[in-house]
């Protein structure tokens, strides 16, 4: 049993919506939160620059004392898990896009995954996406430019409107009845998305399960934190912290800005 804190990272302020569902299921324990903002998006960087982030961030972690590292963070989960994986013993939570839920769930079977050109790219993703298409159609989507927008608080922009409106269209021509959201920043259009598809379009967001997953794997390494006292968290930011705290409202919890 641990009363170390869980380490969270992202490229940026998607994480967040991971760094919630993780909160709101384990209260007790605390949490040191890393957004790479500074160097967001990784989707377009490339396998090797993509590991070399994931290694500073997993390093910066580890420093703050980090029991296990939730990587909340599609791009890096599938381009640098298994580098992690090997070259660290803590343990590992990933998040890959969600796409046999969806599968599962698909009566039409056409879904739509929305991610970045670094997931799409990944054999991670492509080995996962060849299980599902002999029996249903995936409609692969890259989500370029919106985690920009997002990070430079977009999110309810005109441009960002018009982007969706166009990478929806090719998945709503094809029928799709299940949008996998395989960014963790696109957890923030979730409303918009709501308007902009049918009603019968279900969209699979892995936040939850990340936070089962993130319980079951502590309880597996007799880390959980048995105190009765609720855990402190610190949500660290190498960009600027008034994104970060407009994503966190109603929310309450400690951002600093740190070089890492
Ligand atoms: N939140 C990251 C993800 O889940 C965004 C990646 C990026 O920075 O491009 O993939």
């Amino acid at each position: 049993m641990s009363s170390k804190p869980i380490g969270i990272f992202d490229s940026g302020v998607g994480g967040l919506s991971i760094w919630k569902e993780i909160h709101q299921l384990l209260p007790m324990e605390s949490t040191r939160y890393l957004s790479d903002s500074k160097n967001a998006p990784y989707g377009p960087k490339g396998k090797e620059a993509i590991i070399k982030l994931s290694i500073k961030n997993t390093e910066c972690l580890i420093n703050l004392g980090c029991k296990l590292i939730v990587v909340a963070c599609n791009t890096a989960t599938t381009n640098a898990i298994d580098t992690l994986r090997n070259n660290y013993t803590i343990p590992f939570i990933g998040i890959e896009p969600a796409i046999k839920p969806a599968a599962f769930q698909s009566k039409s079977k056409a879904i739509g995954i929305l991610a970045t050109r670094g997931t799409l790219s990944s054999q991670l993703f492509h080995n996962t996406s060849l299980l599902y298409s002999s029996e249903l159609l995936v409609i692969e989507q890259h989500g370029d430019g919106i985690v920009e927008l997002i990070e430079t608080g977009g999110l309810h922009s005109k441009e960002m409107l018009l982007l969706l409106q166009d990478y929806l269209k090719p998945m709503l021509e094809a029928n799709i009845d299940c949008l996998v959201l395989g960014c963790t920043h696109y957890h923030f259009l979730t409303p918009i998305l709501k308007e902009l598809l049918p009603s019968h379009v279900k969209i699979i967001d892995s936040g939850e399960a990340v936070a089962r997953q993130t319980k079951a794997v502590l309880k597996r390494h007799r880390l959980l934190n048995i105190k009765t006292v609720e855990g402190t968290n610190m949500l660290y930011t190498n960009g600027k912290k008034p994104v970060m705290e407009a994503l966190l409202k109603p929310v309450l919890a400690t951002i600093r800005t740190l070089e890492f």
